[in-house]
C-alpha cells in the first residue's frame, strides 16, 4: 500500500473502544499489516507531557477555552510526530480518540465558541483528517458502569469521567450528531453489544473501508 490508512475510534466513557483496538490490530498484523496504535490526549512525547494537565484537572479552573487550546497542541505535535509520519510510511494507524472528541467534550458540552474550534481544529490536524472514523455508541449509565469497573471503584474518575449523567448524555447525542453530518467517514457501532459481536462488526467495517481505498489508489495509479 503506497499510503497508510488512518482510522479514529471515538465514543463516551467505557465504551470498549481501548479493547476493540487491540482486538484489530491484532488482525491486522495477522495478515501482515503495519499497525500502529496510538492514543489522545498523548501519543508522542510533546502530547504525553499535556496529557497529565489536562486528565489530572490542573487546566480546569482555566476553563474550557484553555483545555481546548492544550488538546490541540497536544494534537498538533501528535499529528506531526507520530500520525502523519507513519501514514505516509503506509501503515495504518489506529487512534484513541481524534478531534472529534474535542468538537464533543470542549465544543458541545465545554461551550467553547464554534468558529474558534474550528480554527483550532485546523491548524491542530494541519490536514490530517481521519480517513474512517468508527463511532462507539453507548448509553452513558452503562459507559460509566463499565468505566468504573475498569479503574476499581476506589480509583478517582478523571476530569473528564467524573462529570454528570446529563452531560454524557449530550455529549452521546453529539457524537451521534458528527455521524449523521459526516456519513461517509463515520460508522457508527452499537457497543452494548458483547466484545465478540463488536469485534464482528470493527473488522467487517474496517476491512470494507481498506478494500475501498485500495480499488481507489488502483484505479487512479492505472487510467482507463
Ligand atoms: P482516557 O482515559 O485516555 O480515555 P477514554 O475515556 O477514551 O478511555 O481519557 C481521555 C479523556 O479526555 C476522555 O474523558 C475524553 C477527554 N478528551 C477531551 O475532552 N477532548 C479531546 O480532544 C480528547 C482527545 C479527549
Amino acid at each position: 500500500m503506497a499510503r497508510g490508512f488512518f482510522i479514529t475510534f471515538e465514543g463516551g466513557e467505557g465504551a470498549g473502544k481501548s479493547t476493540q483496538i487491540e482486538r484489530l490490530a491484532r488482525k491486522m498484523r495477522a495478515k501482515k499489516y503495519d499497525v500502529v496504535v496510538t492514543r489522545e490526549p498523548g501519543g508522542s512525547p510533546g502530547a504525553e507531557a499535556v496529557r497529565h494537565v489536562l486528565l489530572s484537572g490542573a487546566a480546569e479552573p482555566f476553563g474550557p477555552k484553555m483545555e481546548a487550546l492544550l488538546f490541540a497542541a497536544a494534537r498538533s505535535d501528535h499529528v506531526e510526530q507520530v500520525i502523519r509520519p507513519a501514514v505516509d510510511r503506509g501503515s495504518i494507524v489506529l487512534c484513541d480518540r481524534f478531534l472529534d472528541s474535542s468538537r464533543v467534550y470542549q465544543g458541545v458540552t465545554g461551550g467553547v465558541d464554534p468558529v474558534f474550534m474550528t480554527t483550532l481544529e485546523q491548524v491542530a490536524i494541519n490536514g490530517m483528517m481521519p480517513d474512517m472514523t468508527l463511532i462507539f455508541d453507548i448509553d452513558p449509565v452503562e459507559g460509566l458502569r463499565r468505566a468504573t469497573l475498569r479503574r476499581g471503584a476506589h480509583a478517582d474518575a478523571d476530569r473528564f469521567e467524573k462529570e454528570n449523567l446529563a452531560i454524557h448524555q449530550a455529549r452521546r447525542e453529539a457524537f451521534l450528531a458528527i455521524a449523521a453530518a459526516e456519513p461517509r467517514r463515520c460508522i457508527v457501532v452499537d457497543a452494548s453489544a458483547d466484545p465478540n459481536t463488536v469485534e464482528n462488526v470493527v473488522t467487517a467495517a474496517v476491512f470494507a473501508g481498506l478494500e475501498a481505498i485500495t480499488a481507489q489508489t488502483n484505479r487512479r495509479a492505472t487510467p482507463a
